[in-house]
């Protein structure tokens, strides 16, 4: 029986490029996920969308001296062209911009406010008297009272990673402009709260009752719901956003977080155009998986879960396998300081696959981890071109200079021949178990064991000497080659899906290799069979590209 797997991304805000820190935190992962279980029959649906309201957009329109609109519209093609080019493979990607969008968020605030679980209430908030505007509140910056680290934002500490009201701020500064000195003062705005205090328990029930999420969203989450939930207000003083459904409120707006994480749903329902398709995946049997960095966990394991349940009758998120940071070169990542690599400069350059596979490889699945662009030549030349490429480049060559490309009839079954055959199913299963666990980084090492594996078995057979003197026993050693290489394609296929596209179609296989599925026919390749041209799968990169990828860095 297929399973339902929704699939979900954090929203980027609709601000500022993709860069390579989100690529290995949360789209790769997810993508990479989507595609092994699309390979093994699931029914996926995959969505995310342009987190295109709240101050972030506002303040890079003013900064630019253009529309909200202007600067959400442009992102949102940049992210589309992103994905595209990267093989992000997304069923949907939206964005909060959409009709359908307002739609879903006002009914879910309207049945929640009949119920009671939303209410009004006055608020005090801060207010900037230079700029004479209330201020969100992650423009106003000071001391976490928790970690008392100095530079916590209004909404959040990114120091202990805890969500902040913007009165626990110890000495508040306003954040609004770089030139603006002004302390803030806290002014009485009727805003409407959500009653996240009643959902504390059953969201304490829920996080103890998923054994298998990672220790460390788990004990941040149990962590964050024991010390207390507080209502938070969930509208805000601004005019970029989604409107309050309710009369006499028009010069307010639904706050971002409440309004970006009922995208997961809106999305879904807009990919169903009008059917009930999104059902199989929020009513039915089915699973949800939430890839993010860290910092957003928080809005995935309380805030989003609680809209849910009060809501009623949607599941609520099976795994949240969020990640830690990446850095870049050993220091974090900025894009102020331009201390980062954003996707699109990065494909001007290179090709997608060796970006995969370099990112997949470090993925901060457990640490924090780091990209250098040493260890990415390193990475492409040494594992992608010199073990993987050159075992599919060398066995597809030979069986075309030998054998005019004509697969032959294996002479022998030898237990080093049947050793291979096992190693590569065994891989095949045991990536597939790891893929399925979000243990991205281990199935790659353990698909890069067979290529290395099989690259010894051919050494040790040197098919090459054995031409000349027993062409046959050249021609079985090159078929078991040829058909492990057939199932490294389909156990490589979600980490590098170009390049696996281009091997399937040298090795002249009809099926593409969506119609293989996670499964490999071990005489799939059939003697007779004539494979194609042989062409190097990746290229090889120059020393030079470490000196010249580290110039660009800081340089603005
Ligand atoms: N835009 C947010 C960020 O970049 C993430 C929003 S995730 C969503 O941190 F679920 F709320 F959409
Ligand atoms: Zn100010």
């Amino acid at each position: 029986m297929p399973e339902n797997i929704l699939i979900c991304t954090a929203w980027p805000y609709a601000n500022g490029s993709i860069h390579l820190g989100h690529i290995a935190g949360c789209y790769l992962p997810a993508d990479i996920f989507a595609r092994y279980h699309r390979l093994k029959g699931n029914n996926v649906l995959m969505v995310s969308g342009s987190d295109s309201h709240g101050t972030p957009v506002t303040i890079t329109a003013e900064a630019k001296g253009i529309t909200p609109e202007e600067v959400a519209d442009s992102y949102q093609k940049e992210f589309l062209d992103d994905w595209g080019n990267l093989g992000i493979s997304y069923d949907l990607f939206t964005s909060t911009r959409t009709k359908n969008h307002t739609k879903v968020v006002q009914d879910i605030f309207v049945n929640l406010y009949e119920k009671d679980l939303i209410y009004k209430d006055i608020m005090s908030q801060a207010f900037c008297n230079t700029h004479n505007q209330f201020l969100a509140d992650r423009y106003v910056e000071g001391t976490c009272p928790l970690c008392k680290y100095d530079q916590a934002r209004g909404d959040q500490c990114d120091s202990c990673g805890n969500t902040l009201d913007p009165k626990d701020l110890i000495n508040i500064r306003c954040n609004r402009h770089k030139d603006c000195a002004d302390s803030p003062i806290f002014k009485d705005t009727e805003h409407f709260f959500l009653k996240l205090s009643e959902f504390e328990n059953d969201l304490l029930k829920w996080v103890k009752s998923n054994p298998d999420w990672k220790p460390n969203v788990k004990n941040f989450t149990t962590g964050f719901l024991e010390n207390g939930l507080i209502d938070r207000a969930i509208t805000r003083d601004i005019n970029w956003g989604i409107p309050i459904p309710v009369e006499g409120y028009e010069d307010k707006r639904i706050y971002v977080w409440f309004e970006a994480v009922i995208g997961y749903l809106s999305a879904s329902i807009e990919w169903s155009s009008n059917t009930n398709k999104w059902e199989d995946f929020w009513k039915s049997e089915s699973k949800s998986f939430y890839f993010m960095g860290k910092d957003n966990i928080p809005f995935h394991t309380v805030i989003w879960p609680a809209i849910l349940l009060g809501y009623g009758g949607l599941k609520l998120p099976y795994d949240v396998p969020a990640n830690e940071y990446v850095n870049m070169e050993s220091k974090k990542i900025s894009t102020s300081r331009n201390w980062v690599v954003n996707l699109k400069d990065y494909l001007k350059r290179y090709d997608p696959d060796p970006l995969r596979f370099a990112l997949t490889s470090i993925m901060p699945e457990t640490s924090d981890s780091n990209f250098s662009w040493e260890e990415y030549l390193r990475a492409n030349n040494d594992e992608l071109v010199a073990t993987f490429g050159n075992l599919v480049h060398r066995v597809l060559s030979m069986t075309n200079r030998y054998f005019d490309g004509v697969v032959q009839a294996p002479n022998r079954k030898s237990d080093n021949d049947i050793k291979l055959i096992k190693n590569a199913s065994n891989t095949l299963k045991n990536v597939g178990d790891e893929l399925s666990k979000c243990k991205f980084r281990r199935g790659l090492s353990l698909a890069m064991a067979l290529a290395k594996d099989t690259n010894k078995y051919l050494d040790d057979h040197e098919p090459w000497k054995k031409f000349k003197v027993n062409p046959s026993d050249a021609g079985a050693t090159l078929y078991y080659c040829l058909n492990v290489i057939n199932c490294l394609k389909i156990i490589m296929n979600p980490y590098i899906p170009f390049t696996t596209e281009k091997l399937n179609i040298m090795l002249a296989i009809e099926k593409s290799i969506d119609q293989c599925g996670w499964n490999w026919d071990s005489e799939e390749i059939i003697p007779g069979h004539k494979i194609s041209e042989a062409s190097p799968l990746f290229l090889k990169l120059d020393d030079s590209i470490v000196e010249e990828e580290l110039a660009r860095l800081n340089i603005q």
